[in-house]
């Protein structure tokens, strides 16, 4: 019996030592994901601009730490005091080159008149400033599909573009590289494109501008699915796309009428969708039981009127994709900029695809 108890005993230690081992084990697991998510100080080691258009960054640690590796297609959340009153907007920037054991993260930037943000950062970035990174983030990342594949990318949606194109030819995938675009000004990284077209077999470039100059000898006009596909000579592959949402809808209907299968395609939309901006409409906020009241100023979204008021809201893609920046409407009425791909909820609107089309009332959770 003494032996049975015992014996009894030594099983309920060891059940409690591994509840205890396995209690800490998830605790340092929890501690270390947290802590991977935890936004970081970045430092521009280098900055150039190209042909005004486009800032290029390269970002270190500021501490001097390894960077995380990243999928290519992946971007930063950057973070800066470019609302009003200094308030901090946070936007999402793909990442624009690849590399499996990055050095340095590479972004370019495009410059918009309307955008506080990236006016911000092309004021401001200049080598050896610090900025608030987001560690890598984002689910529109290459599959590992032996398919051919096939990226398609329209003004500054060339960014994830070409970090996927130098992750394609690492791994030796056959890949074809659209690029569109108004001349050839915008024509972004174009130079380098054509280059490793001639040192790589398996990429084929095919850069296409909808307002060329008369002496373009390439592709003029506004592609459509057809001439996608009979420039590849079929409908196989694995079909990735990044361009205004309104070129995206009508080249993913395109191609599934193509008979390209609706799974092959992944599409990323990028920047904030830009609406006329009505100046001087009441925006009513309530948020953690306060209210503030505030009028729009012409600002291209409902997000960016909130931002420019210092109404932070979660909004990785600013895009109508992701749902972060959700709010519920109480009052009023709203345009909607684009079909946002996130569901959306009763009551509830996204203030990225947004514009007021009345005095507004909202809840920010
Ligand atoms: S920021 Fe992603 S839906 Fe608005």
């Amino acid at each position: 019996m003494a032996l049975l108890l015992s014996a009894l005993s030594l099983v309920g230690l060891a059940f409690i030592a591994w509840l205890t081992v396995d209690g800490l084990l998830a605790i340092a697991r929890r501690r270390r994901a947290e802590q991977s998510r935890r936004p970081r100080r970045l430092r521009v080691a280098a900055r150039s601009e190209v042909a005004g258009e486009l800032l290029c960054l390269q970002l270190v640690a500021a501490d001097g730490k390894p960077l995380p590796a990243f999928a290519a297609g992946q971007h930063l959340l950057l973070g800066a005091p470019a609302g009003r009153n200094g308030s901090t907007i946070r936007r999402a920037y793909s990442l624009a080159a690849w590399n499996p054991a990055p050095s340095a993260y590479a972004l370019g930037i495009k410059r918009e008149a309307q955008g506080a943000m990236t006016q911000w950062l092309w004021q401001h970035l200049q080598p050896g400033t610090e900025i608030e990174a987001s560690p890598p983030q984002g689910n529109f990342v290459l599959d590992s599909a032996p398919e051919p594949l096939v990226l398609i990318g329209g003004g500054i949606g060339i960014t994830p573009m070409r970090a996927m194109l130098h992750a394609a030819l690492a791994a030796g995938r056959p890949v074809t590289l659209f690029q569109l675009a108004r001349d050839q000004a915008s024509l972004l990284y174009g130079e380098e494109f054509a280059m490793l077209a001639t040192r790589h077999s398996q990429f084929t470039y095919w850069p296409q501008l909808s307002r060329p100059a008369d002496d373009w000898s390439g592709a003029r006009g506004r592609i459509d699915a057809a001439q996608i596909i009979d420039v590849l000579g079929g409908s196989a592959g694995r079909f990735y796309l990044c361009a205004g949402n309104a070129v995206m809808d009508a080249l993913q209907a395109g191609l599934v009428g193509q008979g390209v299968d609706a799974a092959a395609i992944h599409r990323e939309a990028f920047g904030a969708a830009g609406g006329a901006g009505l100046s001087g409409l009441r925006l009513a906020v309530e948020q953690g039981g306060r209210e503030q009241v505030f009028a729009t100023a012409g600002e291209p979204t409902l997000l960016a009127a909130l931002e420019a008021n210092a109404v932070a809201l979660p909004s990785e893609c600013r895009a109508g994709s992701c749902g972060q920046c959700a709010v519920r409407l109480a009052e009023g009425e709203v345009d909607w900029l684009v079909q946002p791909e996130h569901p959306v909820g009763d009551g509830e609107i996204l203030p990225c695809v947004c514009t007021a089309r009345s005095n507004l009332r909202l809840a920010v959770a």
